[in-house]
């Protein structure tokens, strides 16, 4: 995946950018998404499902409440979100390491920064940084 750095000016901007980006991804990808409360990795993952051709992407939401979704599309996606998350050992007993080491899906985690040694090391990286009520800028590492 290469390094990229966008600037988007609505939450539809963002959801463009990710189902273009998408056409980047292979089975076994896995991207961190990092940045503060409502700065759009969310948003992003909804995009990432709409390009990977899930039918129904509004049914993408913020797992925050459950820490895992899964998405049946052609390339299953896998979407964590660590946000609640007090210890690394509620990921251990969902068994987030086989989901993330699956070769054959995309994963995506939210606050994966509390999921510290169980992100494989050929993981993106994707910040999201708020500029103000509607700009955000997205960068790829
Ligand atoms: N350029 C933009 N890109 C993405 N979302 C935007 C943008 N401008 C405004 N928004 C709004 O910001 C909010 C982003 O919410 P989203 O759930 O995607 O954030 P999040 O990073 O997943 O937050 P959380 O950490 O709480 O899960 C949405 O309400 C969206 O409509
Ligand atoms: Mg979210």
């Amino acid at each position: 995946m290469n390094d990229a750095e966008v600037l988007t000016a609505s939450a539809q901007e963002t959801i463009d950018f990710a189902k273009c980006f998408a056409r980047s991804l292979k089975p076994g990808d896995v991207l961190c998404l990092e940045g503060p409360l409502g700065s759009g990795k969310t948003t992003f993952v909804k995009g990432l499902a709409q390009g990977l051709g899930l039918k129904r992407s509004e049914r993408v939401k913020s797992p925050t409440f459950v820490l895992m979704h899964v998405y049946k599309s052609k390339i299953p996606l896998y979407h964590f979100d660590c946000y609640r998350l007090s210890s690394t050992e509620e990921l251990e007993n969902i068994g987030f390491e086989d989901f993330v080491n699956d070769a054959k899906a995309i994963s995506c985690v939210e606050w994966a920064g509390k999921a510290k040694g169980l992100i494989p090391s050929h993981a993106s990286h994707i910040h999201f940084e708020i500029l103000d009520a509607v700009r955000r800028r997205i960068t790829v590492r």
